[in-house]
């Protein structure tokens, strides 16, 4: 019998991997993302870029496939923030948002999330494109806060 003990952990971490592999809508329960990777950890958006509206445009222009054909966010994450596919993240909502530093942000744009639709975009943006797209994307829901490196949290732009 004690044999079966050994299936324990395999029952055990299969149950953990469905329960973590994302949920279908996008929109479970609110849980803070995994830190970034060393190899990311130390990156942050440019601190002058936070309220430059050309660098906003640019990253809407990138979001919505205008700058390259090749890369369209808002075909999955809607124009407005609004997933239009299922399972996309919602960049509307402000308490989950708020959970991702810029640095989570860009590495999950530069990575990827492994088992799902979003695919990693380094191979075909520059680390500048993908700030542009941080800070657009948090225009959805966290308009008007910066992250803050030392506080290690979103703030508004008036208390930076
Ligand atoms: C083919 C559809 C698709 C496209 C195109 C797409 N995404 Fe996603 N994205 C998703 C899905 C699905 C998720 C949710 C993954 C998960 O379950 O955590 C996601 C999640 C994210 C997240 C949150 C990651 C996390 O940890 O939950 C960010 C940030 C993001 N996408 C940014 C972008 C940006 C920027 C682009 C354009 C360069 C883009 N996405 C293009 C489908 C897409």
């Amino acid at each position: 019998m004690g044999v079966r003990l050994f299936h324990l952990p395999v029952v055990l971490s299969l149950g953990l991997l469905i329960a973590c592999s994302g949920n279908p809508e996008g929109e479970g329960p609110i849980v803070p993302p995994p830190p970034a990777p060393v190899e990311y950890a130390e990156k942050h958006m440019p601190s002058s870029w936070w309220e430059d509206a050309q660098k906003l445009e640019e990253g809407r222009k990138l979001f919505v496939g205008e700058a390259n054909p090749d890369v369209n966010c808002a075909s999955c994450h809607g124009k407005d923030g609004k997933p239009v596919k299922a399972g996309a993240t919602d960049f509307r909502n402000p308490e989950r948002m708020k959970l991702y530093s810029d640095t989570v942000w860009f590495w999950r744009i530069s990575e990827g999330v492994p088992n799902t639709k979003m695919k990693g975009w380094k191979s075909k943006l520059s680390e500048d494109d993908r700030w542009k797209l941080v800070l657009f994307e948090r225009s959805f829901g966290l308009s008007g806060k910066i992250w803050n490196v030392e506080k290690n949290q979103w703030v508004d732009v008036s208390a930076k």
